[in-house]
């Protein structure tokens, strides 16, 4: 190659960008990067993302992609067979578009219960979530494009999340977020790596060089190239030396940092040759590991199956959904009820998505858009919308003969008359979240509480379905006979509550996150900065800035101290004796399980066997959990989750499983001498029912 040819290849663009020079190009996606034709290098055409295809302001007029639940949701049914398929069938309908580089495999660990792009990461655990990430960004490459894993490291929160500096301890860090990124580094083999946009301990993650080289290269071995989000870059020198590989969306940086800079730094000699070629050869490595180069994906666009696709989308809202709560076995509704009423949530239109680089324009039909107030920061990036899902709809389906009514929720009191004549009713609630964008609150908005308290009163025999990006407060919670957390459930998710409502599945999924119960609770009791955040973009548009960037620029770093360490989600509650209101891992059936024999087999790698038994009348799925006590970094003896399993068991069957149990996850990193330190003494090993409900117990001698 020549010189040219490496630094052409080593920025890219905004996806946006090509249509001045190719006006009819129809991949224009979040980002670009220029091929050699000369080389039979290929053009990448960068898409969001991890929910489905990614059709930002509808600028592919028309286009649209089959909308998975969201990423928590599928987390829920801990079955990464099935996150290996969602990745394949969105890698694949990626590919059909002509894109060869998705930017999905979003794995940091959910900190905050009120962090706004929550919705869009596997949990707070970080086995589950280093297992999960890494089988959907397997599922994506296996179309032969490339997957990132992202937001490298530390990207818990979004209020002032381009400037505020994560502050932890390394040797908790190694042992949570780090570990993660690692174990689905293994499982995925992603070709890129996404660094975010934060800092970590002072060094922006797109310039820290301990991370980028230290870590990810040269401790974890890592032969693909970093990427930097979008905006993400504040240098050449540093960044280049650091060991940043790529520049994405140059536009959106305060220079084209490696475009003439690097050219000239190289030139310099302030930036060796020899980073530039390792830039190169990474890049090139991860095009032809992933079979990028050697079938490339197709420069027109493909026909697709969207009602084919769309099954694994249904099968990830229905095992996603959890149970929370089932007095005196309200649910499943008897499929005999005469008067069902429907309350709220848009229940007649459809079902509640994320707002965000990774919102999907349904495939399932026009979606139900409600547009931010202009006055909202967010409103020139993202919307609040509905796929169209009638859960309303599938519901009258499922029970031909009732009679089921709906109201809107929009009054209280109406909602309460109604209630009172229904044999049920179900009250849909929904939260939304979006990146660039954290909750101050973790209660329903709109007055949703008293709705629900209202009809609750008026009838006992109410299900609230949850439609949130995560952890909500539950005030009416002991009032209420069933409740089910079905997140945002994507296209085909109205399907999926209905066909749960009435039994058809028996729900499956358990909480990839522990919902405080209240968010004061939470290690952050609110978002860190907020305040200052608000109050600079006040200044900065006084002063007349206006733009999404400027406005970002004119808010100082800060710091947020992770004091929690690697103690993140459950283990912060055990350790502080905080009852969560739901912990990780909670999830009822419809049935019950038991289990007998735990017992641990040494081999390399320990393996757990244990026998479950379905002890009701009805089949169904259990997740088994089995976690260890151990303490990291010192600290209190918490448990953790070391392997996990379903299985799907009949009325009355057993089945021995057998868990292959990660023996990191017991060990705790030394970051003074660079190595891991397993306990001196046995670790106590049990099955659980979830993070907090030990059922048996064992030994393993490390
Ligand atoms: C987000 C990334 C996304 C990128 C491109 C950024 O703002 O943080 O997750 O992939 O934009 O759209």
């Amino acid at each position: 190659m020549t010189q040219e040819e490496k630094l052409l290849i080593v920025h890219g663009q905004l996806g946006r960008t090509i249509l001045k020079t190719r006006p009819d190009e129809w991949r224009n996606g979040a980002g670009f990067v220029p091929g050699v034709a000369r080389l039979g290098i290929p053009e990448l055409f960068e898409t969001d993302a991890s929910l489905g295809v990614v059709n930002a302001k509808n600028r592919r007029k028309g286009d649209v992609a089959t909308a998975m639940p969201s990423t928590l949701a599928t987390a829920a049914s801990f079955d990464t067979a099935l996150a290996y398929r969602g990745g394949a069938m969105i890698g694949a309908e990626a590919r059909a578009k002509g894109y060869n580089v998705m930017l999905a495999g979003g794995a940091n660990l959910v900190r905050d219960p009120w962090a706004g792009r929550n919705f869009e990461y596997f949990s707070e655990d970080v086995l589950l979530t280093g297992a999960m990430a890494g089988s959907a960004i397997a599922g994506v490459q296996s179309n032969r494009i490339v997957s990132t894993l992202k937001h490298y490291v530390l990207n818990a929160q979004e209020t002032g999340r381009t400037v505020m500096n994560a502050t932890i301890d390394e040797g908790a860090l190694r042992d949570s977020d780090l570990l993660a990124f690692r174990i689905a580094l293994e499982v995925g083999q992603p070709g890129s790596v996404m660094c975010g946009y934060n800092k970590v301990n002072g060094d922006y993650n797109c310039e820290s060089r301990h991370l980028l080289t230290d870590v990810l290269k040269n401790d974890w071995g890592y032969s693909g190239w970093v990427m930097s989000d979008w905006g993400a870059v504040h240098s050449t020198v540093k960044s280049a030396n650091a060991g940043l590989d790529q520049e994405s969306g140059e536009e959106l940086d305060a220079q084209p940092y490696f475009a003439a800079p690097l050219a000239e730094a190289v030139r310099s000699g302030k930036v060796a040759q020899q980073r530039l070629d390792d830039m190169v050869l990474r890049i090139l490595r991860s095009l032809i590991a992933t079979g990028v180069l050697d079938d490339p994906a197709p420069s027109t666009p493909q026909s697709i199956d969207y009602a084919a696709n769309s099954v694994v989308a249904l099968e990830a809202a229905e095992k996603g959904i959890v149970l929370l709560r089932n007095r005196d076995n309200m649910l499943p509704l008897a499929a005999g009820a005469r008067r069902i009423l429907v309350v709220g949530g848009h229940a007649d239109k459809g079902v509640l998505s994320g707002g965000g680089s990774s919102q999907v324009r349904s495939a399932a039909g026009p979606d139900l858009e409600i547009p931010l107030p202009t006055e909202n920061p967010l409103s020139a990036f993202t919307g609040i919308s509905y796929h169209p899902s009638s859960p309303l709809d599938e519901i009258r389906k499922l029970a031909p003969d009732a009679q089921v009514s709906f109201m809107d929720g929009a009054d209280p009191q109406a909602a309460a008359d109604a209630a009172r004549s229904a044999d049920f009713v179900v009250v849909f609630a929904h939260q939304w979240r979006s990146e660039a964008l954290d909750l101050d609150t973790l209660a329903l908005p709109d007055g949703q509480d008293e709705l629900i308290a209202g009809v609750a009163a008026a009838n006992p025999d109410t299900a609230v379905v949850l439609e949130t990006g995560g952890a909500v407060e539950m005030p009416w919670l002991g009032d209420v006979g069933a409740v089910l957390a079905a997140w945002y459930p994507g296209q085909r998710g109205g399907e999926a509550i209905a066909r749960v409502l009435f039994g058809l599945a028996n729900p499956s999924g358990r909480l990839p996150i522990s919902f405080p119960a209240s968010m004061s609770d939470a290690p952050r009791p609110a978002p860190p900065g907020l305040n200052m955040v608000n109050e600079a973009r006040e200044r900065a548009k006084k002063s007349g800035i206006m733009d999404p960037a400027g406005i970002a620029n004119a808010v100082p770093s800060f710091d947020v101290p992770y004091a929690e360490g690697a103690d993140v989600g459950y283990r912060w509650y055990a350790r502080e004796s905080r009852q969560p209101l739901f912990p990780f891992g909670f999830g009822l059936s419809y049935t019950s399980f038991e289990y007998q024999a735990l017992r641990i087999e040494r081999a390399e790698k320990p393996i757990a066997h244990v026998t479950v038994t379905n002890a009701g009348a009805r089949s169904g799925t259990d997740v088994v959990q089995i976690y260890a006590n151990v303490a990291l970094q010192g600290g209190a003896i918490l448990p953790r989750l070391v392997g996990f399993g379903r299985v799907d068991l009949a009325a009355g069957e057993s089945k021995s499983i057998s868990i292959p149990l990660d023996l990191r996850l017991m060990a705790s990193f030394d970051a003074a001498s660079g190595q891991w330190s397993t306990p001196d003494g046995p670790v106590e090993v049990t099955v659980s029912r979830d993070a907090m409900t030990p059922i048996m117990k064992t030994r393993l001698h490390l």
